[in-house]
This record gives C-alpha cells, sequence and structure tokens, in this order.
C-alpha cells in the first residue's frame, strides 16, 4: 500500500476510518488539550486528529496530531502488512525486517511540493502557521514537535534527521533544544568548537516515517535517510536547501532553513515532557535564526504532544524502541530473547522488559545489563526487568506477577550508577547540577539453579483447558 506523501497517508488512513476532524478549535491550549484527553482516555484505538479551521487561522491550515499512534497507521507507514495477533508478533515482525537492512541512501530530486509559497529575509513570518501551546504550564508555542531538524556532521558528512523540540520565540526565530548526546547536539556543537554557525533544517508533514526514524535511536553515523530508505525499500526524495545546502524532503509541508549561532541563546521552556511532567524549568538553548521558508498551500502543521502516559506518541515509540533493544541484544550475543517491551506507562523510556528462555547462569544479568545500556536504551531508562519465556512483557498482569513471586528484592535487584540522564527528569534535583540518573536492573526469572525444581505453576494445562472447554462449550467464557 504505496502513498507519495502526507497527504496521500491520509487518504489511506481516513478508509482505515481513523481520522477523526476536529474544527474550529484554538491553537493556544485546545488543540494540545483535546489531544491529551483523547489519547489518555480512549477507550480503543486513538485516531489521528486532524485540526482544522483553526482560531487565527485561514481555513485549510491544518494540524495534524497523533500520526502513527495505532497498530495500522503503524504498519502503514512502516510498509508492513496491516495485521497482526498480539503486540509481540507486530514487534517480532518489525525485528525480522529491520534484521538485516540495506541503506539506501536519497534521491536527490529538482522540485519541491513546498515550493508553493516561500518567505524570504525580513519576510519570514512562523506565525504564519498554527504552532500549537500543548499544556497549560508551557513557555509558549511550539513550532516543532512533529517535524525533523536535519543537520550534517561537519567533519565526516553525514546527516541526522532528529526530532527536537522548537519553541517559537519570535516570526523568524526558534529555541533548539536537543539533550547532550543526541546527535544533533554533537554536530552543532562541532560547528560550534570551530566558532561557526550551524547550518539547520526543518521539515515538517513529511511521510511520517522520517519522523518516526527522526525521533528513534538510529545508529550514529547512520543518516535517517539512508534508515528510511532501507525501511520502504526506496531511496526518500529530497531537494538540496538552497541556502543550506542540507538535504531537506521534497515532500514536506512545511521547509524552514536557518542558522544556530555559538554563544547566542535564549531562555527555552518550560514544556510538558514524556515521563508526564513539566521537569525542567525555563533555561537558556541555542536558537535557530530563520531565513528561509517554503510551503505547500493550506500546509498541514504535523504536532506530537508529550504529556502524562499514555498520550499521543508513546505507542509507537514502545513498538519501535522495543524492537530496536531487541536487535541490539541479539546483535551482540545474547540468545534467546523471546520478546522485549518498552512500558507506555514509563513514557516507553522508564521502564523496559525483556523476556528470555534461560540458558545459562548470568543470562538474565547479561539481557538487562545490555537492554539498559546498548543504544536504543541507554538515554533515560529506569527499570529493566528480565523474566521467563512464559510471561509476554507486553501483558502489565503477567509481568507484576513474574516480578512479585520470583524477584527476591535483596538478592535479585540491583543498580547501575552515574547512567545517561536527562533535565527532563522529574527526580533531577534542583539546582540541577547534575542530572545523570541510576537503573535498576530485576532479574525476575526463576533463579537459574533451581529452574527445574522451582514450584509448579497453579494453573490448568492447556490440555485440560481444551477438554474442558470441548465439554462444557466457549459460553463458559463469557
Ligand atoms: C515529539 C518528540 C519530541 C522530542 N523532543 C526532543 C527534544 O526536544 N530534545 C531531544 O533531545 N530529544 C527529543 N526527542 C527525542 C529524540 O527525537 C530522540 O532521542 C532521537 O533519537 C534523537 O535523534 P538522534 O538519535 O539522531 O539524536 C523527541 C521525540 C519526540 C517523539
Amino acid at each position: 500500500m504505496g502513498y507519495r506523501d502526507l497527504r496521500e497517508w491520509l487518504a489511506i488512513v481516513d478508509e482505515f476510518g481513523e481520522i477523526k476532524r476536529i474544527n474550529g478549535a484554538h491553537w493556544r491550549l485546545e488543540m494540545g488539550g483535546l489531544a491529551d484527553v483523547i489519547y489518555r482516555e480512549h477507550p480503543g484505538t486513538p485516531p489521528a486528529i486532524l485540526f482544522d479551521e483553526i482560531v487565527e487561522y485561514p481555513k485549510g491550515y491544518r494540524a495534524l496530531f497523533g500520526q502513527i499512534s495505532s497498530p495500522r497507521r503503524l504498519a502503514l507507514t512502516l510498509d508492513m502488512p496491516l495485521e497482526y495477533d498480539s503486540m509481540m508478533d507486530f514487534i517480532r515482525a518489525y525485528r525480522e525486517k529491520i534484521r538485516v537492512l540495506d541503506p539506501i541512501p536519497p534521491r536527490v530530486v529538482g522540485k519541491t511540493v513546498a515550493e508553493e509559497n516561500l518567505q524570504e529575509g525580513e519576510a519570514v513570518d512562523l506565525y504564519r502557521f498554527p504552532a500549537p501551546i500543548h499544556h497549560e504550564l508551557d513557555g509558549g508555542r511550539y513550532f516543532g514537535t512533529g517535524h525533523v531538524v536535519i543537520t550534517r556532521d561537519p567533519d565526516e558528512g553525514w546527516v541526522n534527521l532528529g526530532a527536537y523540540r522548537l519553541q517559537l520565540h519570535d516570526k523568524n526565530t526558534l529555541g533548539f533544544y536537543s539533550s547532550p548526546g543526541k546527535h544533533g547536539t554533537i554536530h552543532r556543537q562541532k560547528y560550534f568548537d570551530r566558532g561557526q554557525p550551524c547550518p539547520v533544517a526543518v521539515a515538517i508533514g513529511c511521510d511520517p516515517i522520517l519522523w518516526l526514524v527522526g525521533s528513534m535511536e538510529i545508529p550514529l553515523g547512520m543518516s535517517e535517510y539512508d534508515y528510511a530508505g532501507a525501511l520502504k525499500g526506496r531511496p526518500m526524495e529530497v531537494v538540496e536547501g538552497k541556502l543550506t545546502g542540507l538535504p531537506i524532503p521534497a515532500q514536506a509541508e512545511i521547509i524552514v532553513e536557518g542558522e544556530v549561532l555559538p554563544h547566542e541563546t535564549r531562555d527555552e521552556g518550560p514544556f510538558g515532557e514524556w515521563p508526564g511532567y513539566y521537569a525542567s524549568t525555563a533555561r537558556p538553548e541555542p536558537i535557530i535564526r530563520v531565513k528561509r521558508v517554503m510551503y505547500r498551500s493550506n500546509p498541514i502543521m504535523t504536532c506530537s504532544q508529550p504529556a502524562r502516559p499514555r498520550h499521543e506518541h508513546s505507542f509507537h515509540r514502545a513498538v519501535i524502541r522495543s524492537a530496536l533493544i531487541w536487535d541490539e541484544l541479539e546483535k551482540v550475543g545474547v540468545p534467546d530473547v523471546r520478546g522485549v517491551w518498552c512500558h507506555e506507562a514509563g513514557g516507553s523510556r522508564l521502564l523496559t522488559i525483556v523476556a528470555i528462555k534461560q540458558r545459562y547462569q548470568g543470562h538474565a544479568k547479561q539481557a538487562a545489563t545490555i537492554a539498559a545500556q546498548c543504544h536504543a536504551g541507554a538515554y533515560l531508562g529506569r527499570y529493566v526487568m528480565v523474566v521467563d519465556e512464559d510471561i509476554d512483557p507486553s501483558n502489565t498482569y503477567d509481568v507484576l506477577w513474574a516480578m512479585t513471586t520470583r524477584v527476591d528484592p535483596e538478592r535479585d535487584i540491583d543498580i547501575l550508577r552515574d547512567t545517561w540522564g536527562s533535565k527532563i527528569d522529574p527526580l533531577v534535583r534542583k539546582p540541577a547540577e547534575s542530572y545523570h540518573n541510576s537503573r535498576a536492573l530485576i532479574n525476575a526469572c526463576r533463579p537459574y539453579e533451581w529452574l527445574h525444581d522451582f514450584p509448579p505453576v497453579t494453573e490448568t494445562s492447556p490440555e485440560l483447558r481444551d477438554k474442558l472447554i470441548a465439554k462444557f462449550g466457549k459460553g463458559i467464557l463469557e
């Protein structure tokens, strides 16, 4: 089921019946508030929300939330079959897809759909677009949340795409918060170390695959364009930015080019973040001086809203991060991993559960340590729990049962100290001089030494269950 751009993608999602259209919401708190309520309180699969007739904006200037917050929308975006029996089946299928990925570099084309409208120099006016104030205590409007920020490594030349929040400071200035260790931060710092400005491009309303890979831990040195191309089996199309020379998605709705100057900062935030708190106060962060903007007529501004989980993007991040951690475990030789789930309640980062079939003493500890420190799991985690293969890591009840019955807290919990934390951690003490954190590695497997003598589970065997159902009928389960 192919699509060329966000509009064709939306037409397919419309056929799924997965778009909720809301007209007349205000950019100030109403779009964000509605998204927050819908994504946390929706009883079933939450739809994508397409806002139109946004207060103070012309009809047709739209804002899209929740692009890939359902299994079908995520599968469509990843170019995968649409139906799965269980969450683990979905993750398994995606893991198979990324097990061997041949990077496909982007293809430069002559034109972008965003060429329909141009703002340059003094004419740049970012207020033209309905950037929301997402949460009640936010420090301002956020122009970039469902977007990618494009930078190039000045030494090695590779191009990174990262979803780093962009506050709307004024008509041609954006706050650029990317945390230490992120690839965009490393690129920016390399320019600053040479005393040079860092060229930056921003693309909003691209193929959702680009936002997806831009917001996930793709290996250092590999461009997200190549990774997205590999997932799609065809090159992503880009145009060369007139100002920056950076490759920019040709099918983006809004394209911004500018530069970040060393030593130039403005107070950024606060912003409600994915752990569910306004953890960091406003503080100085670098800014992008915007020099050039192109946009499609009637542009669609893609937005994404972190909040108290379950939130607008916790689902796709749980699926993708689970598969990435599983892949990294396998690649460093941890055998018999049977499932991984980065629980949405921890913002898809703070609680990772790994299921293994134990093969040797220390297997569980090995899996826990690597899951806590591999690329996809290293940033701002808190708990990694390893369970036996009879536990479905995505089934919270099963996981809590394993934890409460197979963990001896004194013996089975280890602490890693001084690990990669973040200013957005609500547990960072003020003033935030240091923001590294610690990790609990929880071995919730049966002790390996007495695996076979561990008390049997009081559970009706599958054979007896089948017999009972055959005799008394499926109706007994209703
Ligand atoms: C909606 C959204 C907003 C995000 N905002 C930020 C941000 O402001 N700063 C940041 O460092 N990471 C942010 N992230 C996480 C990064 O996108 C993610 O860590 C990604 O892997 C970064 O790319 P990199 O690995 O190429 O550095 C955000 C993710 C999402 C989905």
